[in-house]
């Protein structure tokens, strides 16, 4: 009989909280079986500004997501966001021990902790240490050095840490929500484990998950990442300005970005017209759609340019030949893919998730990219241990139990 299990994913975003329920198949494969979407109420540029709020916008998506699927949620990955979050990438050596010279899990778990041994502020929390390949007697580009003979053994990895007030505040109302925490992943590298391909990886790749308030970017090479970010730039900054630049509420400003809102300016002609609300004014006005899509096409450009800031300061602006993948409920807006190719000069693609099945009718869009791939994270992490790291003795627990989950699950 196959052995089927669970996995549970909550994303709280600076515009609506989801909560996913994935039941995990003895292959390995993903099937939604409940979700729950909640307005976010709480939560500023990806990062919790009031803790009631936030607790009752999470405690409703999960409420949502039980009552569908009749699962009872005790622990679930959790995506982290927000500006505090840095990156760096670090290298252990150690001596491989043992009588035989054979690269052991041991010596790869030194080796790791020798990388991790980086100076980390007490302010600062470690989120995640991912070994990104290891040299073996100097030989590079080994992917997996379990078994090899060897004398020194050198892994390379990607550090990822976030502000400990940051992190401990979003554990703070996971927790108050009634769910433990398995594991905190960053927005960025969940939204990548939904949309990038191997392929991608492996040649070299950017992702940008264009949230409401922020703008989560991955770099990937050689099959694994590189450099992260963390923008604090986002769709809700364009409905902004659109409702500063048409004199409008937000309301209104989001549902004519949504509806009549374009980031590619070749694709607006002058004489198209549309009748706008202004605030404190009876009647409307009439405006040029040009007029609208050049407010739009200002903030995304600059947008676009601070990620390719961002990808010269990874050092590798001119070397993605896979270009760049947007996801993220920013990147349904029209126009955006056009925008982005102008402006970073590489290939560009708008990635909805991929890779599970089951409920996905209301979440195949790009906005659901990071909550989705938290589950595809947990359901790749299932054989190895987790790479994230625990905030707080009550929550370490929580990956434990996980582990064993894990390994009880893919026993060898
Ligand atoms: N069809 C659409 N066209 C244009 N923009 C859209 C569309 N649908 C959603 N958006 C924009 O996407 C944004 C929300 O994206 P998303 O759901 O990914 O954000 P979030 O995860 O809540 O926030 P963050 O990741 O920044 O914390 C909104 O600001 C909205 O304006
Ligand atoms: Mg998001």
């Amino acid at each position: 009989m196959d052995r089927e299990t669970f996995l549970v994913g909550i994303d709280a975003g600076t515009t609506k909280v989801t909560t996913l329920i994935g039941e995990v198949s003895a292959t390995g494969e993903v099937n939604i079986i409940g979700y729950g979407i909640a307005p976010s109420v709480g939560i500023k540029k990806g990062m919790v500004a009031n803790i009631d709020q936030t607790v009752t916008s999470i405690a409703t998506s999960i409420e949502k997501a039980e009552r569908l699927s009749g699962y009872k949620i005790s622990s679930a990955l959790v995506a982290v966001g927000g500006s505090h979050i840095s990156s760096q990438n670090s290298r252990g050596v150690v001596a491989v021990s043992g009588q035989k010279r054979e690269v052991s899990r041991e010596d790869i778990a030194r080796a790791t902790d020798a990388a991790k041994a980086v100076q980390v502020p007490s302010n600062r929390e470690l989120l995640h240490v991912i070994p990104r390949g290891y040299i073996v007697d100097g030989q590079e580009g080994i992917k997996d050095p379990l078994g090899m003979s060897a004398v020194r053994l050198e892994v390379e990895t990607h550090i990822v840490a976030g502000a400990a007030t940051s992190v401990q505040n979003l554990s703070k109302c996971i927790t108050n929500a009634g769910v433990a925490i398995d594991e905190l992943v960053i927005s960025s590298l969940a939204a990548a484990e939904a949309t990038l391909t191997d392929t991608e990886k492996e040649l070299g790749v950017l992702v940008a998950d264009i949230g409401g308030g922020t703008t989560d970017i991955a770099v990937f090479t050689e099959g694994a990442v590189y450099h992260s970010a963390v923008l604090p730039v986002g769709a809700i900054n364009v409905t902004n300005d659109v409702a500063i630049g048409l004199r409008t509420s937000l309301n209104l400003a989001e549902e004519i970005k949504i509806k009549h809102g374009s980031a590619h300016l070749a694709d607006v002609q002058p004489e198209e017209l549309l009748n706008v609300a202004v605030l404190g004014e009876g009647g409307g006005q009439t405006i040029q759609r040009r007029k609208l899509c050049e407010i739009i096409e200002a903030r995304m450009s600059e947008m676009f340019s601070l990620i390719g800031e961002e990808v010269k300061r990874s050092g590798h602006a001119g070397m993605l030949p896979a270009g760049a993948v947007l996801t993220g409920g920013g990147a349904r807006l029209d126009g955006v893919a056009e925008l982005a190719r102008d402006v970073l000069q590489m290939p560009v693609r708008v990635a909805s998730p991929q890779g599970v099945g089951g409920l996905m009718d209301q979440l195949s869009n790009p906005a659901f990219s990071t909550p989705i791939g938290l589950l595809l994270w947990g359901a790749r992490h299932v054989d190895s241990e987790p790479l994230g790291f625990a905030t707080g003795s009550q929550l370490s627990g929580g990956v434990g139990r996980l582990v064993d989950w894990l390994r009880g699950l893919f026993p060898g």
